[in-house]
């Protein structure tokens, strides 16, 4: 009996050693110290030992019972130190490790070369205001002056909404000069704004045309408002947007809403007239339309225009932009991928 109870002590061990977790443990216990397990069966049948053996018998199978309760209960303890251990591991965290960088938004190059263009034009007491893109024809066409047989009013230029709502069509403003009207209807002289903003003419898409583009209007109107103010403010804005030596220079043009029209070229600022890239070769960049405000046009916003007179202009910031910025496709202002976008 003694060396039967030596030989399920070392099986046991060996058995209690090989246990990985919880589970397995519980087999275990249950294999030796169960109703059904090993030392219980041993117990049971001590009836057929005979009286003087029993005590001798019965203390040694109890020495293996608590024997194996405590290689039981070390075994356990190990298995859970060991979990522990590994969980412990893995929710671990280095607090020494560098941070994930936030991604930072980014203003869209539009949006950056206008901020620009504002601060210019604030600085010199101008206000900035914006107005409708779905506009009346009036106020695109009628008001300034363009007349109904007018080319620019052909459907292959101008998006129509709907015609004849109030007597009037309903259009995609073309140009921000509309807003040089609803301006002066609002607001008398002294008037000094511009008004940034899409328009739109159905233009098919490429690298150099889009059917929404950007303008920014100006206007200034008061008394005494004459042709060199235009010129001096507008070499004052190219100056700061593009640099003291850059010059300006007025092309005779015709706009039906100002009298005297004119273009206006500045200075190419990447190669100072010499012609590059930049510029085509021809030294110049055409900047803005512009001209002294048409007297119809003031007369029409119930501004007497012998009293007073002013100047406008209007240009494309989708091209300031792309320029600036080496762009050399439009449509990449307007499609909103990520990987450009992230460039500015
Ligand atoms: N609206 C004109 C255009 O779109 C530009 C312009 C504005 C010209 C103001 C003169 C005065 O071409």
């Amino acid at each position: 009996m003694k060396s039967k109870l030596e030989s399920i002590k070392g099986k046991a061990v060996r058995e209690v050693k090989a246990c990985t977790d919880l589970k397995e443990l519980d087999n275990f216990r249950i294999k030796y110290l169960g109703k059904k397990g090993e030392l219980t069966a041993i117990l049971r049948s001590m009836g057929e030992l005979s009286p003087g053996e029993r005590p001798v018998v019965g203390k040694l199978v109890n020495e293996l019972k608590d024997y194996i309760e405590d290689v039981l209960a070390k075994q356990k303890e190990m298995i859970e130190k060991t979990a522990r251990e590994e969980r412990l591991k893995k929710e671990s965290l280095d607090v020494t490790v560098p941070g994930r960088k936030p991604l930072r938004g980014k203003r869209h190059p539009l949006t950056k070369t206008l901020d620009e263009i504002k601060e210019i034009f604030l600085g010199l007491g101008f206000s900035v205001v914006e107005g409708p893109e779905i506009e009346y024809a009036y106020y695109n066409f009628t008001a300034l002056n363009i007349p109904e047989e007018h080319p620019a009013r052909d459907l292959q230029d101008t998006f129509y909404i709907s015609s004849a709502v109030e007597n009037d069509d309903i259009v995609l403003r073309t140009q921000t000069s509309p807003m040089q009207i609803r301006t002066m209807e609002r607001q008398k002289p002294p008037i000094r704004v511009i008004v940034p903003g899409k328009v739109y003419r159905s233009d098919d898409v490429d690298a150099t045309h889009s059917p929404v583009f950007h303008q920014i209007e100006g206007l200034v109107v008061d008394k005494g408002i004459t042709l060199g103010d235009l010129k001096g403010t507008f070499d004052l804005f190219v100056k700061q947007l593009y640099g003291e030596d850059v010059v300006t220079k007025f092309r005779p043009h015709h706009f039906p809403f100002t009298e005297p029209s004119a273009e206006i070229d500045v200075m190419c600022y990447m190669c100072k007239g010499e012609g590059c890239r930049v510029c085509k070769g021809s030294g110049w960049i055409e900047l803005s339309g512009a001209g002294m405000v048409h007297p119809r046009v003031l007369e029409r916003c119930g501004i007497d225009s012998r009293e007073y007179t002013g100047w406008a202009f209007g240009m494309g910031l989708d091209r300031i932009t792309t320029r600036k910025y080496g762009i050399e496709d439009l449509r990449l202002l307007f499609e909103n991928d990520i990987r450009f976008l992230r460039q500015f």
